[in-house]
């Protein structure tokens, strides 16, 4: 039997197909590249924004003929629209089999079993259950060995942002015990995974709900000395949780990568406030400033999102501001979309979709300038880059990333590829840099 897996939406969802094609291989379904060959289609969706759900049930119009075609055939649906709108799916997709929810995913194999016996559809959404257990079981040994892996340190989200529908399908913050993770990541490095990314909505609330409440700073401490682990990184932080232990054992422990992913949001109080952020502008720009001192070269990141309902020109032009002054690295920049449940949804002040996309443009154009006038600042240095393979583009090009998480391309052989080289950076780009590897 083989299985075909399409994965939309963050790292948390990739850290989950993972298991699933784990689970799956361990109970002798192979994965296949073409659909034709597929007698199991997985879509391991997104519920975060409008888009991605479309693009779900434009795929699920698709996969009718796909069905139609052979007997046998099933598709599962899994992930974030699963958990929030199993139903609809059903009523609007009949054609599907299987629907499991952020935390039930896990048993896609006997979920596909009761299917194949006639049961129609099979629906598991319970956010009670949990899937991490299995993260360090006999499976995931059969996995394919990555360089660099997900690891989900927490599950769900307990901060309810009003424009978000992240806490209702991924359920309240649930923290993994600290020597669960590190079996995890001792079992990840003992199959040649050397760079590590824990995940979760917030990693800062890491510990807060277990009974010895360890924090982010100590699994940190812990898992560094994993033996043949090289590069330790983490995401997301919420600004609100940013803390001088954090600083302190990002600056001291030179397995953790000087990046950080802080999501800004937005650069109005008045905003920030509607959003339940938990914290002003003057807050956010002291978090930066202080793990600017404290971490030597640190790149940070972040969201944006414009057209929260009630953002005014005036609004909008003071987070450019903001931006402008905080120079971040990158941004990962979004047009605000309702969701179904939140409360941001229901207000009578939404921002056109017209004016929505004009500002989104105009936040790209600002953050692609400074993107690239701080690329350029760090032509002539020279950074770590951990070669993962061959460059997407360009023949015997090599491309990797820098401790700041920045894409390097450089020129070299295949079988560098898995090792730690000094890269000089000539060339700068949005997308990251080009480079040559320093001799010796
Ligand atoms: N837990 C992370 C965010 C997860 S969602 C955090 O708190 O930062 C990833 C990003 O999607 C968010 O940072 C936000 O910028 C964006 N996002 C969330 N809900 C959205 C919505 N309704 N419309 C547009 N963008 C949204
Ligand atoms: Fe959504 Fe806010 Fe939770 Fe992030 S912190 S997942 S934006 S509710
Ligand atoms: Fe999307 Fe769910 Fe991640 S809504 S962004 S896949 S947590």
């Amino acid at each position: 039997m083989r299985y075909h897996l399409t994965t939309y939406g963050c790292q948390m969802n990739e850290a989950d197909s993972s298991l699933m094609q784990a689970l799956l291989a361990a109970a002798g379904w192979e994965p296949s590249v073409s659909l034709d060959s597929a007698d199991l289609v997985v879509l391991n969706t997104c519920a975060v924004r409008e888009k991605p759900e479309n693009k779900v049930y434009s795929k699920l119009g698709e996969l009718r003929a796909w069905k139609a075609a052979a007997r046998g055939r099933l598709i599962a649906i899994t992930g974030c629209m699963a958990q929030g709108e199993a139903a609809e799916i059903i009523r609007r997709a009949p054609q599907v089999d299987v629907v499991l929810g952020t935390r039930c995913f896990q048993h896609i194999v006997s979920a596909a079993q009761r299917a194949l016996a006639g049961e129609h559809p099979v629906v598991l959404t319970d956010l009670n259950e949990d899937p991490s257990p299995l993260r360090c079981g006999t499976a995931m040994g059969r996995a394919k060995t990555a360089l660099t892996a997900f690891v989900p340190i927490i599950l769900g989200c307990s901060n309810w942002c009003s424009y978000c529908i992240v806490p209702s399908v991924r359920g309240p913050e649930k923290s993994r015990p600290v020597h669960e993770i590190g079996r995890e990541v001792e079992d990840l490095v003992s199959r040649g995974t050397r760079e590590v990314t824990l995940l979760g909505q917030n990693v800062l609330a890491y510990g807060r709900d277990l009974s010895d409440r360890p924090d982010l700073p100590y699994l940190l401490t812990h898992l560094a000395s994993t033996d043949g682990l090289w590069r330790i990184r983490f995401t997301t932080c919420h600004p609100r949780d940013v803390s001088g232990r954090l600083i302190e054992v990002m600056s001291g422990e030179p397995k953790i990568c000087e990046h950080i992913h802080l999501p800004i949001q937005a650069g109005a109080d008045k905003l920030l406030r509607e959003m339940n952020r938990g914290y002003t502008t003057d807050d956010y720009l002291h978090a930066v400033d202080a793990l600017r001192a404290g971490v030597r070269g640190i790149a940070i990141t972040t969201d944006i999102m414009v057209g929260f309902p009630g953002e005014t020109e005036h609004d909008f032009e003071a987070s450019l501001k903001l931006y402008e002054r905080v120079r971040f690295d990158a941004a990962f920049t979004f047009a605000y979309s309702p969701r179904p449940g939140t409360k941001a949804t229901s207000r009578d002040d939404q921002v056109p979709r017209k004016v929505c996309l004009e500002r989104l443009q105009r936040l790209i154009a600002l953050q692609n300038r400074i993107t690239l006038e701080r690329n350029r600042g760090s032509v002539g240095t020279v950074a770590e880059v951990l070669v993962q393979g061959p460059a997407e583009r360009g023949e015997g090009l090599l491309a990797g990333r820098s401790r700041n998480n920045k894409l390097v391309v450089l020129p070299g052989e295949r079988r560098l590829a898995g090792s730690l080289l000094t890269v000089r950076l000539t060339e700068a780009h949005l997308w990251g840099f080009r480079g040559l590897p320093v001799a010796g």
